[in-house]
């Protein structure tokens, strides 16, 4: 919550039926804490009526570049001053067209050519029919507004409003809060490819049973989120969870840590940053029975030998490219007491350059936690907050020890 404290946007819409999802937007934007001044063109006032708009911003909607409320009658340049960014959603077919040709003819393409490029962004979430969306003429102005410098968000797949089904749907607004917030966040990975894995292993005893343990996978998530925020692209390795995948994230589910080290070693060749999150079980059924093993009523237990799992982390610490430096390799101890000395004890045994040590029982579940940072140098604290507030401070601080390593 308050992730947009002190931002201003200018929400903008323009006629589509995803109108409707621009209410709820503004919304969740002005509970992030965001102050919200919606612009509206007249097309968008067919679908949505600016009472319910101004009802949710807290703010008077503007539609013309007539508006008398202004003192010097320029909305335009008033009204883009202030703006942290103009978010256009839902941005229509052709409000894309005219924003490509600098076309002003109405307040909010007017706003947009007028705001000052270098300090208030352009963020458009196209919405519109399939075939529409497909269009050349469409994906040529889409170019081009990248190029011109625009953020252009992806667009859904689905259902459409028409009654036809592919590409061309506004992100929902849950969708839109999560790209905006990334947006205004420092892009300090930008360029990296980052590996992470995840929540737990899942080890079959027989086709029913396993073992597994209490990883909830929310700090690997919160960290895969916090390095895609930061500009890197970034692959999730996940062992069985039911979390949401963070947006822009490439996620590969796994099961065992055998599956886990293969979609490891399928991916990291790609990889600039490694960073194991992941409660990989130690051990496994030296052998798991094909069927599930039957109760006799004799009283006698089923006897389980194990074997140990690869250690993926040790294994990619161990690799060419991370000895030689281009890969960056953090490890996790989730520890239950002591945890300095183990997580100074793990960092060598695994060979990492840095290592971070939580305690196991206080996290596992819970949406916060707190860190212990240890590298050849010393330690460094991160204190209880979020595991995604902590996530973000452990992207900045692994990006400024790349950059002092000259990693590329
Ligand atoms: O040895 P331990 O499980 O305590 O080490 C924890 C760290 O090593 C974590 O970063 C974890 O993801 C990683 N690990 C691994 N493969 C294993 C065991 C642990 O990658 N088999």
């Amino acid at each position: 919550m308050n992730e947009l404290a002190g931002k201003h946007i200018v929400l903008g819409l323009t006629g589509g039926i995803a109108c409707y999802k621009a209410a709820d937007l503004c919304r969740a934007l002005v509970k992030e804490g965001a102050t919200v001044q919606v612009v509206m063109t007249e097309a968008a006032q067919q679908f949505m009526t600016p009472v319910t708009m101004q009802a949710l911003s807290n703010r008077t909607v503007y539609g013309s570049q007539w508006d008398p409320r202004e003192p010097n009658n320029m909305p335009h340049i008033n009204l883009s001053r202030e703006a942290d960014a103009i978010l256009i959603a839902p941005c229509s077919a052709d409000f894309m067209a005219k924003l490509l040709h600098g076309r002003a003819d109405d307040l909010l393409s007017l706003m947009c050519l007028a705001r000052p490029l270098q300090s208030v962004p352009l963020l458009i979430a196209p919405a519109m029919n399939r075939e529409m969306w497909a269009h050349p003429a469409t994906q040529r102005n889409r170019a081009q507004l990248v190029s011109d410098g625009a953020t252009i968000f992806d667009v859904g797949n689905g259902d459409q409003a028409c009654g036809e089904t592919g590409d061309g749907r506004m992100l929902e607004s849950h969708e839109l809060l999560e790209e905006v917030i990334a947006f205004f966040q420092p892009k300090t990975l930008a360029g990296q490819h980052v590996l992470v894995t995840a929540g737990p292993t899942y080890e079959a005893i027989d086709p029913v049973r396993g073992i597994t343990n209490l990883s909830s996978g929310k700090m690997g998530f919160s960290i895969a989120r916090a390095a895609r925020e930061a500009g890197a692209v970034v692959t999730l390795v996940a062992g069985p969870v039911s979390l949401a995948t963070p947006r822009g994230v490439n996620r590969v589910d796994v099961r065992s840590a055998r599956d886990m080290f293969q979609a490891v070693q399928d991916k990291v060749a790609a990889a600039t940053v490694f960073i194991a999150t992941a409660a990989v079980a130690d051990w496994r059924p030296a052998h798991a029975a094909d069927q599930k093993i039957k109760k006799d009523g004799s009283g006698k237990t089923p006897e389980l030998s194990f074997v140990e799992n690869p250690d993926i982390l040790a294994a990619v610490a161990q690799s060419t490219r991370a000895q030689a430096g281009d890969l960056y390799c953090v490890g996790f101890a989730a520890e239950s007491q002591d945890l300095l000395a183990n997580a100074q004890a793990k960092r060598l045994r695994k060979g990492v350059p840095l290592l971070v040590g939580n305690i196991g029982p206080a996290t596992f579940g819970q949406d916060d936690n707190a860190l212990l940072l240890v590298d050849e140098s010393g330690t460094q604290e991160m204190e209880r907050d979020s595991k995604l507030s902590l996530a973000r401070k452990l992207i900045a601080n692994i990006a400024i020890r790349m950059k002092a390593r000259g990693q590329k």
